[in-house]
């Protein structure tokens, strides 16, 4: 078990990797905790769940709404809950996001950790404070930015998840490797078929690796004014994806790091031969399998890229394998090197 920890605006927290799900009934004030959760988590693991009420959503991100907060907030009222009590999150990145906001929010704030059960929240979305739900269309639209006292990434809780949720995990992974370890990337390389069958050592091995890179962007830059942005590689173009296609999170992002890595190449940032190995790697990891190419749909939704300021995107290119910068670039311009991919 490794412990990893953090302190952002005088707050810490603790990430703790490896077999540790059985730790969090020492974690949480007896008697004072609500657990937030998914139907589909608390099908599996219920009887492991420290004693305490449960409040569960629908799985899926359509409970990412101010409406769930509402149902939630009237649960928490009827429940009698004060500021004393502790909101434990059990689930993926959609139970992590609103159990965050809750917390944020619910009488102006109360103590919060996280259960990450799915591996994009092990290695993304639990991990850095931002929290927030979906409006009007735009994701993540309505959110704040509040630390969880601490997060708990077992790796064992992976054996129930959907493949397809797996592969999403693994593109964050991808992604951190890209624009920030190259010894990452070799090791993902080279242990692809290990990965694909979930091995455990090398599973934690590779979340510990990823969760580092993760706390070290985000202590240098809370609210994503520079580095964090690095972050956002493959996301401009993976998040129009995304809503066009309702391709799983991960997927979309995959392919948008392919047309990243194409402006990199093409612009003469990255060499032919480190594109050809981002690629290879992609489609070892079965990131690539049945995702669409570059539609027209895409180029309105990357023009309501909620990142974008005014009329400029801070697009993410690559120099080399583990190594990223920003590039500003017009939107008209990403607009056209869309249209003539098309
Ligand atoms: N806040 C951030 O910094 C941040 C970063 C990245 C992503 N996100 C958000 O995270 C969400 C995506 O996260 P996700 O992929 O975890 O989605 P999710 O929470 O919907 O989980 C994916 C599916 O897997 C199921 N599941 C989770 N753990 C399981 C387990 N151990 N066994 C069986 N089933 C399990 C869930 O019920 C769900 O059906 C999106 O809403 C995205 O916006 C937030």
């Amino acid at each position: 078990m490794e412990k990893i920890f953090y302190t952002i605006q005088g707050k810490r927290s603790d990430i703790i990797i490896g077999r540790a799900w059985e730790l969090v009934g020492d974690l949480i004030p007896a008697g004072q905790t609500v657990i937030i959760t998914d139907s589909n988590v608390s099908g599996y693991y219920f009887d492991e769940f420290p004693d305490c009420k449960v409040l569960t959503l629908s799985p899926g991100e359509s409970s990412k709404s101010l409406s769930t907060v509402d149902q939630i907030v009237k649960e928490l009222l009827k429940l009698e809950v004060d500021r004393s009590y502790f909101l434990l999150g059990i689930g993926g990145g959609v139970v992590s996001d609103i159990t965050g906001f809750v917390a944020s929010v619910y009488m102006r704030g109360v103590r919060f950790g996280l259960v990450s059960t799915s591996l994009l929240s092990q290695v993304d979305a639990s991990i850095g404070g931002k929290n927030g739900v979906n409006s009007s269309g735009y994701k993540n639209v309505i959110g704040c930015f509040t630390q969880p006292e601490f997060v708990i990434c077992d790796t064992t809780i992976l054996k129930t998840l959907p493949y397809e949720d797996f592969k999403s995990g693994l593109a964050e992974i991808v992604k951190y490797a890209l624009i920030r370890d190259s010894k990452l990337f070799s090791l993902l390389e080279e242990r692809a078929s290990s990965i694909n069958e979930g091995n455990k050592s090398l599973m934690d091995e590779i979340l510990s690796r990823s969760v580092k890179i993760k706390i070290d962007i985000v202590e240098e830059d809370v609210r994503e004014k520079g580095e964090r942005r690095l972050l956002n590689f493959g996301h401009t173009i993976g998040h129009a994806i995304e809503a066009a296609n309702g391709l799983k999170h991960g997927l979309a992002i995959a392919r948008g790091m392919v047309f990243s890595s194409l402006i990199s190449l093409e612009e003469g940032y990255l060499d032919k031969d480190k594109y050809n190995r981002i690629i290879a790697l992609l489609k070892s990891l079965g990131l690539l399998d049945g995702v669409p190419g570059i539609s027209s749909s895409y180029l309105e939704i990357v023009r309501r890229d909620k990142k974008r300021e005014k009329n400029i995107i801070h697009f993410v290119l690559l120099n080399d394998i583990g190594s990223a910068f920003i590039k500003e670039m017009p939107l008209q311009d990403l607009v056209t090197w869309m249209e003539n991919k098309i």
